[in-house]
């Protein structure tokens, strides 16, 4: 599948370190928060420094789930307050054609709106159409490198099948000739060979923006043509990026193989990571702060403290609770494993071509086995108190120290009132920056050394497959939640969490919810 002329291809791009690059101060790991020097105080990666940063170049045919993959991965790198953003390429070509039907397009494509979705235009022996496809994506790379350059990005993701050399060329000669030798450049791919991914993935892909109220038949054939002209023009990663000495990442069906070439620094290193341990597993994560204990009632911070009478309540209805979700989850899913979840629409015509075969996997049946529920508690008596009343045998329980209370320093034992009077100073710049505050004295953390240290944990969640319950406490529930619902800076450290609630989260329930 490598073309020959691969590397001729991609060798006419300018990636040469020039004079500037050498004579430019190097660049070293920046976390917000964590580290501090004088041209990034925060920790946040400063402007002119374009080396830390990171362009990230998705690549893959349509429908291998690389959209779903960049969501996931700007969460996840948005959490860990690196600021990123997508850049997706279909988004533009639609807007696009809704600017030609209000009569202001701005590409002046020599096209109707409506023929900027369908099959013809992905045709890759049309001139006019590659083209105006090439321009589209440069524009929304442009857009990216404006976020970069000038708006304080840290982290790009091109979104958009860039599935062929002479494309790829494109990208890079603009990134260069823009952001000079600097800037880091990784390019991803999504490939997928498993007939359950592609088919949940044709199915996605039919029910969004381009197709959504198309006679479902009709809708198929146009996207399994659209499918088939990328494929007669697609060159995988491999050979040529290899002998150009650039950086890639291959992830085959959703983590189930992963080929890196020259993954080095910081940025790069945490998304392989992060790949390393996607699953798509359908499950229930449940968070629950600690049952109230008697530091709660009396409204002090941070110090270990035993359950009250109504912390025990809560405790004991939340193992009923969590024991009866459990058993309607698992009758769910036995009715679903017994009607059989068949694709309505005969076989994808897709010949899924492949620079290595030996990558097909046997028929997957990933949501067969019944799952186990994991609760994971920190080490504060309040949290391993309120999992007490869940069965050792039918709960898998352990404690992690990353998951205990923030740790507020010299003021733990003291209630929020009597630090606003004992503590003023304190008081008011907690007030004024939640996030990046940390409590004084020996010990004493804040939000992003909570963001740091749960860094493993979700690693771990995102690895196993099982149900998950999280006892804890509410700054850390923040910070999880933060993580899954995906919430900007500001609103992680002042979301309300009630007390004697849980939160439940169900990561692939959209899938379910779709139907043809
Ligand atoms: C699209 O227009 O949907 C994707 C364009 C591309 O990257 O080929």
């Amino acid at each position: 599948m490598n073309s020959p002329r691969g590397a001729e291809i991609l060798g006419q791009d300018p990636l040469v370190t020039n004079d500037a690059a050498a004579a430019s101060t190097p660049s070293t790991l920046e976390i917000p928060g964590l580290t501090s020097s004088r041209l990034s105080p925060s920790g946040y990666i400063a402007p002119q420094d374009v080396g830390a940063k990171l362009a990230i170049i998705m690549v893959g045919l349509p429908a291998r789930g690389k959209s779903y993959i960049v969501k996931k991965l700007a969460r996840y790198l948005n959490w860990l307050q690196h600021r990123t953003r997508i850049f997706n390429v279909g988004e533009r070509r639609r807007k696009i054609a809704q600017s030609k039907l209000g009569g202001e397009a701005s590409e002046s494509p020599p096209t109707t709106p409506s023929s900027l979705s369908s099959a013809r235009f992905f045709d890759p022996t049309d001139p006019n159409m590659v083209s105006l496809r090439d321009q589209i994506a440069l524009g929304t790379l442009d857009e990216l490198l404006d976020w970069l350059l000038r708006d304080g990005g840290s982290i790009g993701i091109l979104d958009a099948t860039n599935s062929t050399l002479q494309r790829r060329q494109l990208v890079l000669f603009r990134i260069r000739q823009r952001a000079g030798p600097q800037l880091g450049v990784l390019f991803l791919e999504s490939c997928c060979y498993e007939t359950e991914l592609l088919e949940t993935n044709f199915r996605l892909k039919l029910a969004g923006p381009d197709y959504k109220g198309q006679i479902p038949a009709q809708a198929l054939a146009d996207f399994c043509q659209r499918v088939a002209h990328y494929e007669r023009s697609y060159v995988p990663l491999g050979v040529a990026e290899e002998e150009q000495g650039i950086p890639y990442v291959q992830m085959i069906d959703v983590g189930r193989k992963i080929n890196t070439h020259l993954i080095q620094g910081f940025l790069s290193t945490q998304v392989v990571d992060y790949l390393l341990n996607f699953n798509l597993s359908e499950r229930q994560i449940w968070i629950s702060c600690n049952g109230g204990s008697f530091d709660d009632a009396t409204g002090k911070i941070g110090r270990n403290s035993n359950l009250n009478d109504n912390g025990w309540r809560y405790a004991r209805a939340l193992a009923r609770f969590i024991q009866k979700q459990r058993e309607d989850w698992e009758k769910m899913r036995r009715q679903r494993v017994a009607s059989g979840r068949t694709w309505p629409l005969g076989k994808i015509s897709t010949s899924s071509r492949t620079s290595n075969n030996r990558s097909r996997p046997p028929v997957s049946s990933r949501d067969s086995r019944p799952r186990n529920i994991c609760i994971w508690t920190s080490m504060m008596p309040q949290a391993i108190q309120t999992a007490e009343p869940f069965p050792e045998d039918l709960y898998i329980k352990k404690q992690m120290k990353m998951l205990d209370d923030l740790n507020a320093g010299t003021m733990a034992g003291l209630s929020f009132d009597e630090i606003a009077v004992l503590h003023p100073a304190e008081f008011a710049a907690r007030k004024r920056d939640k996030l990046l505050y940390r409590w004084p004295g020996l010990g004493g953390k804040g939000y992003v050394d909570v963001i740091n240290r749960l860094r493993p944990v979700i690693m771990e969640l995102e690895r196993i497959q099982d149900h998950l319950l999280f006892v804890t406490h509410r700054a850390v529930v923040r910070v999880l939640l933060a993580y899954f619902l995906g919430l900007e800076r500001d609103d992680l450290a002042d979301m309300v969490i009630p007390k004697d609630s849980v939160f439940c989260l169900e990561p692939v329930c959209i899938i379910h919810n779709l139907s043809l």
